[in-house]
């Protein structure tokens, strides 16, 4: 009788943790291997002819969950420094510059939320989030001549399939909007985990990896057991099997700022195909995209954002969701893009960016798919040697 008990309990636990428990991987680079990544990057030749490191669109800067009612963040990225902070009474998020112009504290480290504003920790002047104003200074009762100086600037943000977005733009014009996923708005899908990396690579080449299907191959398809290292991959004795792609791209014609590619793969294992996936691929615009994933166990959704940190150095995220009940299936799908990942994340980290690369005729894709992200550039994108120059790295 104790021995069913105990066995029912364990069952139940085990049911609770993989469907209620999201998994949140993400790769720490520990202090000497972050050192030595730092000194391959400063003798790295990062390429020639780089574009412009931070493309015009959406970004995202934090999850929904990071940012609490009345809580303020700090977050540096795309060559800005943002205070991200949203009100306790309307739930509503804002996204100011971060440093005040008072004296320069950083709103975002202790900023106190009030209402819709937010209050320096330095000195408590307090500044609006809906326009960035300067509301008071607790101890002087005349700001007028100091108000239009004490302007910080605010950044549309949007907020959206449990991700904060910051538009960036380099012209300043207006965005285009993110759709809501209805799936993941309305609970349906809940999200069982994330991964995360840091990347070493421009962002261009983490969002062409989708339309360079001949990587596909050699870096792909030995199974996931095989591991993430690209220098062991085809000598692992783990690796029976192996997986097999098809792919077409096809930019979008309606949505100028999407595309689609439409990948399906299978596991061929002594000869024969089992789990068969098939994935509907939406990039939208450099920094966000999402992919519908089908199989025979069901439906997954993957949420991607890309976020420069710095002109060669991204982070990059990814996270699953599924039906509440499919936490095991959809852990098992993120345990092979966390492998899957790891690879593409090998040759990026190492790489160095070419402008015109040698495409033969079956790669047009590639140029095709250049083309289209060459929208996200305009003449006051800031290019790679003046950031690199001011960043001194
Ligand atoms: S530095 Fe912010 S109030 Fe003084
Ligand atoms: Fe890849």
């Amino acid at each position: 009788m104790i021995f069913y008990i105990v066995i029912s309990v364990v069952v139940a636990v085990l049911i609770y943790w993989i469907n209620f428990v999201p998994w949140y991987y993400k790769k720490n680079i520990s202090g000497t291997k972050r050192s030595a990544i730092n000194q391959a990057r400063r003798l790295r030749k990062p390429g020639t002819n780089i574009p412009p490191p931070y493309p015009n669109g959406w970004y995202a800067l934090a999850t929904s969950n990071e940012i609490k009612p009345g809580t303020a963040k700090s977050i540096d990225c795309l060559g800005e420094n943002f205070v991200v902070f949203r009100s306790a009474v309307t739930k509503q998020v804002y996204v100011l510059d971060a440093y005040c112009p008072h004296m320069g504290a950083n709103l975002g480290v202790g900023g106190i939320v009030n209402g819709e504003c937010i209050k320096c920790s330095f000195h408590h002047w307090n500044f609006n989030g809906k326009d960035g104003s300067l509301v008071d200074v607790p101890y002087s009762d005349d700001i007028e001549g100091i108000k239009k100086f004490a302007q910080l600037k605010k950044w549309t943000s949007r907020e959206v399939n449990e991700q904060i977005f910051v538009w960036y733009h380099a012209e300043n014009e207006d965005p285009w909007e993110i759709e809501a996923i209805p799936s993941i708005e309305s609970g349906e899908m809940v999200q069982h985990g994330s991964l995360e990396f840091e990347i070493y690579a421009h962002i261009q080449d983490i969002v062409e990896n989708g339309a360079d299907f001949a990587h596909f191959d050699p870096i792909h398809s030995p199974n996931m057991f095989a591991g993430s290292d690209i220098t062991t991959l085809h000598n692992s004795k783990l690796s029976i099997g192996t997986h097999e792609f098809e792919a077409k791209f096809t930019p979008s014609e309606e949505k100028k700022h999407s595309t689609y590619i439409s990948l399906s793969q299978s596991m061929r294992i002594f000869g024969m195909s089992f789990f068969h996936l098939n994935a509907d691929i939406y990039q939208i615009g450099p920094g966000y995209a999402v992919v519908k994933m089908k199989t025979v166990f069901g439906e997954s959704l993957a949420v991607q954002t890309g976020t420069p940190l710095e002109p060669l150095k991204q982070k990059f995220k990814i996270y699953l969701y599924g039906s509440r009940l499919a936490g095991l299936y959809v852990k098992l799908i993120l345990f092979a893009q966390i492998v899957n990942v790891g690879r593409d994340v090998m040759v990026w980290n190492s790489k160095t960016f070419v402008r015109s690369p040698l495409l033969p005729k079956e790669e047009k894709q590639i140029r095709m798919y250049r083309n289209w992200f060459s929208q996200f550039y305009s003449q006051n994108s800031k290019s790679y040697q003046d950031i690199s120059n001011n960043l001194n790295w």
